[in-house]
C-alpha cells in the first residue's frame, strides 16, 4: 500500500479536492483505494457522499483509545466501487486535548499503527489533512511515505509553502522517516497572465518537486463535490477530471522502485526524449507505447535552460517502432527535434521512435 499525506496549513488550496478526486481517478484504474479523512471538518468524508454526523463511530474512535486501532476495520464505509473512507467527524477535534497527557511519540504514531492494519487490502491510502500543522497532521506525515502539497497558484501562497517545506524536512529528520514530497498546482486559471507567471514561478522555485499535471481551475469539481462523487463518476470528460486523471497516472508512474518492478521489465530499456519550448506550461508525450493517454507510465522532469523550459520524458520500452506526438498545452504536435515520422491516421504526422 502507497500512504500519501495531502498537507497544506493554507487553507482552501485544495487537499480534499485532490484527496477526492485522486481517490476516484486512481479506483477508475481498478485499485483499492482508502480515504482517510483527518480533518474535523468532515469535507472529504462529505464529498465521498457520507454524512458524517450519521455514522456511528469515526476516527476518533481509533485515534483516542489505546486499543482503537482494532476499530479500525470497522469504522470503514464503502463510497463507491473501489474506494471506502476512514470517515472524520468534529469529534475529532478534541483529540489533541484528549491525548495531551501522553508522550509525543506515541500520540504522534496512532495512525501510522491503525494503518499497517490493512496494508493488504489497499493500493493506496490518501489522507486529507486539516489546515494547520497539529497532531492530526503530525500523525499522517508519521503515517505516510509520500507528500502532496497542493499549491493554489496565486504569488502569496508560494510564500506559506517554503514554511511548510522546512517543517516537513525537521520533523522527518527528528524521526528519520523518509518522506517524499511533492508540490500539485492547483486553481490554475490559465486565462490569465498572473496566473502563468506564478505557475512559471512555482516551476522555477520548486524545479522537480513539482508535478507536471496542473489542476485547472474547473466549477465541475463543486458541483461533483456537492452530489458525493469524485468528479470521473459525475463529470467524465470535464477538464477537472482529465487533470486529476493525469495526477494518478503521474503519480503511479513516480511509484518507488520495488513497486515498479514486474515481469517482462528486464527486458526494456530507458528511453530519454526531450521537448524544448519558452512558452509552454504543460508538456506530455503520448503514443502507441501508452495508449495514446498523455504521460501514461512516464516519467517527468522539467528544468530550465536559460529562457527555455526543458521537458525530459524517461520511457520504458522494449525493442521496436514506436509513433508518438507531444500534447503541449493541450494541443497535440510532432516532435520538432526528431526528423523522423509517419502519416498518423488522421491525416496529421505522427514522430517515430525505434529502440533497439
Ligand atoms: N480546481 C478547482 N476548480 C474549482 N474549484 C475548486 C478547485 N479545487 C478546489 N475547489 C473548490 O475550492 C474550495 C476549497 O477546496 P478544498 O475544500 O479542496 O480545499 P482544502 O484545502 O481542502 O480546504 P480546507 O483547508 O478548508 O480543508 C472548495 O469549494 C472546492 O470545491
Ligand atoms: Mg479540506
Amino acid at each position: 500500500m502507497r500512504t500519501v499525506a495531502i498537507v497544506n496549513q493554507k487553507g482552501g488550496c485544495g487537499k480534499t479536492t485532490t484527496t477526492v478526486n485522486l481517490a476516484g481517478c486512481l479506483a477508475a484504474e481498478g485499485a483499492r483505494v482508502l480515504v482517510v479523512d483527518m480533518d474535523p471538518q468532515a469535507h472529504a468524508t462529505l464529498a465521498l457522499g457520507v454524512d458524517a454526523e450519521r455514522v456511528d463511530e469515526n476516527l476518533y474512535d481509533v485515534l483516542a483509545e489505546d486499543d482503537g486501532v482494532e476499530r479500525f476495520e470497522r469504522i470503514l464505509v464503502r463510497a463507491d466501487e473501489n474506494v471506502e473512507v476512514a470517515p472524520s467527524g468534529i469529534v475529532l477535534s478534541a483529540l489533541e486535548q484528549k491525548l495531551a497527557g501522553e508522550r509525543s511519540d506515541a500520540r504522534t504514531q496512532r495512525l501510522a499503527a491503525a494503518l499497517a492494519r490493512l496494508d493488504d487490502r489497499f493500493d493506496w491510502a490518501l489522507i486529507d489533512c486539516p489546515p494547520n500543522v497539529g497532531l492530526l497532521t503530525f500523525n499522517a506525515l508519521r503515517a505516510a511515505r509520500e507528500v502532496i502539497v497542493p499549491l493554489e497558484t496565486s504569488f502569496f501562497a508560494i510564500h506559506g509553502v517554503h514554511k511548510l517545506l522546512e517543517t516537513i524536512t525537521l520533523l522527518s529528520e527528528r524521526l528519520g522517516h523518509d518522506l517524499v514530497v511533492r508540490i500539485l498546482p492547483t486553481l490554475y486559471d490559465g486565462r490569465t497572465r498572473y496566473a502563468r507567471e506564478t505557475l512559471a514561478e512555482i516551476r522555477s522555485t520548486f524545479g522537480e518537486l513539482c508535478f507536471d499535471t496542473v489542476i485547472r481551475m474547473n466549477v465541475k469539481l463543486r458541483e461533483a463535490a456537492r452530489h458525493g462523487k469524485p468528479i470521473v463518476r459525475f463529470a467524465r470528460s470535464a477538464n477537472g477530471a482529465i487533470d486529476y486523471g493525469a495526477l494518478a497516472v503521474e503519480l503511479a508512474a513516480l511509484a518507488p522502485d520495488e513497486l515498479r518492478a514486474r515481469p517482462g521489465a528486464a527486458a526494456e530499456r530507458e528511453v530519454v526524449v526531450q521537448y524544448r519550448a519558452e512558452h509552454a506550461n504543460d508538456v506530455r508525450i503520448a503514443g502507441d507505447f501508452n495508449d495514446w493517454i498523455p504521460d501514461k507510465g512516464v516519467r517527468s522532469l522539467v528544468q530550465s535552460e536559460g529562457p527555455q523550459r526543458v521537458w525530459t520524458k524517461i520511457l520504458h520500452l522494449s525493442p521496436g517502432t514506436y509513433q508518438y506526438r507531444y500534447v503541449v498545452d493541450g494541443e497535440w504536435r510532432q516532435d520538432p527535434e526528431n526528423p523522423r515520422s509517419v502519416d498518423g491516421p488522421v491525416g496529421n504526422k505522427n514522430s517515430l521512435l525505434v529502440v533497439s
